[in-house]
């Protein structure tokens, strides 16, 4: 993943300025990070701190989720050639670079990393030996296998290098400079026009200029795209009152559920009857995505099904294993950040088979939107958090939507109100959070429309409180995890009051001294000791009201804890690596 920042400007910006801008991308990685500034070379372990009044007019800057090589200061980027006159930033994955690396040595180059990263800097170092800048980038082209969006400097020009291919980058034109960045929150407040890097693409960045070029060397026309950037940015001021970015974003999410209503009735309107009628007429439905997304297109699959539609979702990274797609079919990706790579790749191979593409995601512009031929976006908002949790609500919110246009029955005009009205139950749900805290494992129950839910909780508690988590399906149980429930096993079941089978496995695991907390809509119930009740008899809602109540509870687990929560160890929120 990683991500990258490089600035070429008229005036002097200082070292604070250019670390900021690499703060706004930090959600894509925070193992260590680092700077190159003209003159100096700093590099770091740990998250991005905004510091420093070094002095420049070009500079590159990186923040790293660790592939190849340990989280360590020489494994931060930038990387720099023997020579010392070439400095990159990468993101991304070289994986023929055991192999350039090779090469290098016998050369005479030495390297200091692990990172594949830094075999970039000393093949621009030594084909620059014999050719000029343009015609190293389009051998690097050629002889570079993997992906990468790649910033090169050379000491003494005052030129950015830019090279792209899988990997996301885009250039903002910023009043008195440009901008690259591996995503648009590099810039949002500066300025709404932006070029999009296609794959295979370079640029040759100035202060005041910038020329594209395919992977062949040959200039390119590219357009300026303007961007809607309003709520984005005022979302970004409201966030100083809360402890964390998730808490934040649960909260926002009767606001968003509501704005995203209302665009599919307006601005989206167009796309969204395009949708229906592309659905309505394709064989089947293959939805791909990965993790959070993933659990929302499960939902997805069972609102479908409801209204006789026949869908299947797959993860994307075994999607091509597993699809069987052809031209009649309809792939759907979800995907928050657009960006995915096992999401790309996915698409790739729909595109190959010759399957029609839509996409459902949160970031305008990005890869996965600009590979489908119809997209809607959630409007969440941009998710800071790496834990995602407004926008699983605007995914399968907007699923819903989807399958009440083809039938389904269910009114959402109120389904904010409910979400306001559970996020008052902070309080106690805060108190059964804690109880869970003090376990090794937990277990989520659901069926039907709600076993989606249940891994999604899990994999919430997973990443968030680092509490081992399995979100099942209540009838499976008794076939084999049963046998790990003990005197106080934490069980979150979710009861939905229209299937009711879900009480005898609730009562299996409680018989075998199981700490069960219920969230349930079922009024009968609704008294009974650790219990969240969900004021709904629609199966709809109840699966989103449910997985708002989840992640209520992982976030006070979390925080009882004292997790990282709104970077978890390990993670990146946008994976951009396979
Ligand atoms: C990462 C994030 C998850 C997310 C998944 C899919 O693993 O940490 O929160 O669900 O990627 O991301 P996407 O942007 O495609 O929804």
């Amino acid at each position: 993943m990683c991500g990258i920042v490089g600035i070429a400007a008229k005036k002097e910006f200082s070292s604070s300025f250019l670390l900021e801008r690499l703060k706004r991308l930090e959600y894509r990685g925070y193992d260590s990070y680092g700077y190159y500034d003209t003159k100096n070379l700093e590099k770091f372990v740990g998250e991005v701190v905004v510091t420093g009044d070094n002095h420049t007019k070009l500079g590159v800057a990186h923040t790293r989720w660790a592939t190849h090589g340990g989280v360590t200061v020489e494994n931060a980027h930038p990387h720099v050639s023997c020579d010392g006159r070439i400095i990159i930033v990468h993101n991304g994955i070289i994986e023929n670079f055991a192999e350039l690396k090779k090469e290098l040595i016998i050369q005479g180059h030495r390297f200091s990393s692990q990172t594949d990263s830094e075999v970039i800097a000393h093949y621009f170092e030594s084909k620059l030996k014999h050719k000029d800048i343009k015609q190293v980038m389009v051998e690097f082209f050629r002889q570079a296998q993997g992906t990468f969006a790649v910033l090169v400097m050379i000491k003494g020009d005052e030129k950015l290098y830019a090279l792209k291919k899988d990997s996301p980058m885009v250039l903002g034109l910023c009043k008195g400079m440009n901008m690259l960045a591996s995503d648009i929150y590099a810039f949002s407040d500066l300025t709404d026009k932006a070029v999009f890097f296609e794959n295979n693409e370079f640029a040759i960045i100035t202060e005041s200029s910038w020329k594209f070029f395919d992977k062949n060397g040959k200039a390119i026309n590219k357009s300026i795209k303007k961007i809607e950037w309003e709520n984005e940015e005022k979302e970004r001021a409201k966030k100083k009152d809360y402890k964390h970015f998730m808490l934040k974003e649960i909260e926002d999410e009767p606001g968003v559920v509501k704005r995203m209503l209302f665009s599919m009735d307006n601005e989206q309107k167009q796309v969204f009857n395009k949708v229906i009628k592309l659905i309505k007429s394709s064989k089947k439905i293959v939805f791909a995505a990965c993790g959070t997304s993933y659990h929302a297109s499960l939902l997805g699959a069972y609102y479908l099904h409801q209204v006789g539609v026949e869908a299947q979702t797959l993860i994307a990274s075994e999607f091509k294993h597993y699809a069987n797609i052809d031209k009649d079919t309809l792939v759907i990706a979800i995907s928050q950040s657009g960006e995915t790579m096992d999401v790309i790749d996915a698409l790739k191979y729909a595109q190959e088979k010759k399957a029609r593409i839509i996409s459902i995601v949160n970031v305008l512009y990005s890869s996965i939107q600009r590979m489908s031929e119809l997209s809607i976006n959630i409007l969440a908002g941009q998710e800071r958090a790496v834990p995602s949790t407004k926008a699983f609500v605007n995914q399968a919110t907007l699923l819903l939507r989807i399958c009440q246009e083809l039938g389904y029955k269910v009114n959402l005009s109120n389904l904010a109100d409910k979400i306001k009205a559970l996020l008052e139950q902070k309080e106690d749900i805060k108190k059964l959070a804690e109880q869970i805290a003090e376990s090794k494992d937990a277990y989520i129950i659901g069926r039907g429309l709600t076993y989606p839910v249940a891994r999604e909780i899990a994999l919430k508690i997973k990443e968030t409180a680092y509490i081992h988590a399995e979100g099942m399906m209540g009838g499976e149980l008794k076939h084999g995890t049963i046998a790990l429930i003990e005197e106080g096993t934490p069980v979150i079941s979710l009861v939905n009051i229209n299937d009711p089978d879900i009480i005898s496995n609730t009562k299996e695991v409680e018989a075998r001294g199981a700490g069960v907390i219920m969230i349930t809509n079922n009024p009968a119930l609704r008294k009974e000791k650790n219990t969240v009740y969900i004021h709904t008899d629609n199966d709809g809602k109840f699966g989103i009201l449910a997985a708002i109540a989840g992640q209520l509870i992982t976030y006070y687990a979390a925080d009882y804890l004292g997790r990282p929560i709104d970077k978890p160890r390990n993670l990146a929120k946008s994976v951009t690596v396979k």
